[in-house]
């Protein structure tokens, strides 16, 4: 825990910490850097908020000049483009999360000082990686480090819409429950056990996800991907195809990464083909689902019911019409959030930059 110091207290106590956590093996210049003057020291900005309890902010803050952008409090979203685009002109470091874009203005306006960008995310559909490759700027991301927590967050997902709690919850801050608590089939919703599911994506996310539901006693597990992978037999998992896949499953399950082949992949027509009592969850983004034809889909009866996770765009406008639907469950891209998951994140995210301005190999680079 980093306790409140003085400025004058304050490089002192971050070198302390940076070396009781071993950055010192990292390689990090901590004598020359303490006595750099603060203009020679490299610039870092980040578009968000970092915990000050964690130790990424400790670890930049002991070799860099760090401006963060942090007027909005618990935003997850908290910069605006205008802002950014003023904000980045002379940084030598970027840190940022999904779904803050990079591209060439954004490169263009922080200046060719730029020695790395480092986001916050494992989904890398918000960077120009083209861009940052022409360029030669390194980007890295968070694998790894978040799949747990996305993986039960994805568990948590299913479950809460196959169990109607959007619909519970309503009906207790509505007032409808002591009216409506008259059936044994109140509020009834659906079992994993014995039920057949399909994970659209068996990466690292969707392996997590399919390792918990074996938990659950389902009843048979399939998959769908670009090529079938060699680990799908410890969780039992069946390649197919994505109709196949669609045609069978009571869950349907989006855990894959993007890409411009897929955006849209769940259509009216995609709706079509699974079961009136499917029910769809997407941890991965919300492109990959055309929002009406869900609208459509879950209003006709064309299929059950949708926890999304994701949407397009995030925010979700609260006026959307799918948030009227009692069978659509969405949540505010929570997926990785856990205390664990995100520190995690920002604490590699920060090694990443550091690496990036020694101009070492990053710890986690996208692979260009
Ligand atoms: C990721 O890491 O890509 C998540 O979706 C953002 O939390």
């Amino acid at each position: 825990m980093v306790t409140a110091v003085s400025d004058f207290d304050r490089d002192v106590t971050e070198f302390r910490f940076v070396e009781k956590l071993g950055y010192v093996e990292n390689k990090v210049p901590l004598v020359a850097s303490s006595k750099r003057t603060m203009s020679e020291r490299p610039k870092a900005y980040l578009t968000q908020k970092i915990p000050v309890d964690g130790t990424g902010l400790t670890q930049l803050q002991a070799v860099c000049d760090v401006n963060m952008y942090d007027e909005v409090e618990g935003g997850q979203i908290s910069v605006s483009r205008e802002r950014l685009l003023k904000d980045v002109v002379g940084a030598n470091a970027l840190i940022l999360p999904y779904p803050v874009k990079v591209d060439a203005e954004l490169l263009d306006a922080a200046g060719s000082q730029l020695k790395v960008i480092a986001t916050v995310s494992v989904g890398l559909d918000h960077i120009d990686l083209k861009e940052c490759a022409r360029r030669r700027i390194p980007v890295g991301y968070t694998p790894d480090v978040l799949t747990d927590a996305v993986a039960e967050g994805t568990i948590g997902l299913t479950l809460a819409t196959a169990r109607r709690h959007k619909e519970g919850v309503q009906a207790v801050s509505g007032g409808s429950w002591g009216s409506t608590w008259d059936s044994c089939l109140y509020l009834c919703g659906q079992e994993l056990r014995g039920a057949t599911v399909g994970i659209v994506g068996l990466g690292r996310i969707g392996l997590g996800v399919a390792r918990r539901l074996r938990a659950f006693s389902i009843g048979r597990l399939m998959y769908c991907g670009r090529s079938p992978k060699d680990y799908a037999g410890e969780v039992e998992a069946e390649y197919v195809s994505f109709d196949q896949l669609l045609e069978n499953s009571d869950f349907v399950i989006a855990c894959c990464s993007v890409n411009p082949s897929n955006h849209n992949l769940f259509d009216a027509a995609a709706f079509k083909k699974m079961k009136k009592s499917a029910i769809l969850i997407n941890t991965s983004r919300g492109i990959l689902v055309d929002q009406d034809a869900l609208y459509d889909a879950l209003s006709s009866g064309e299929i059950l019911r949708a926890g999304l996770d994701v949407t397009s765009p995030e925010p979700f406008p609260p006026d959307h019409r799918l948030l009227t639907l009692p069978n659509c469950l969405v949540l505010p891209h929570l997926g990785s959030a856990s205390m664990r998951a995100r520190h995690a994140m920002v604490d590699l995210a920060v090694r990443n930059t550091l690496a990036g301005l020694r101009g070492e190999p990053l710890e986690t680079p996208v692979p260009i």
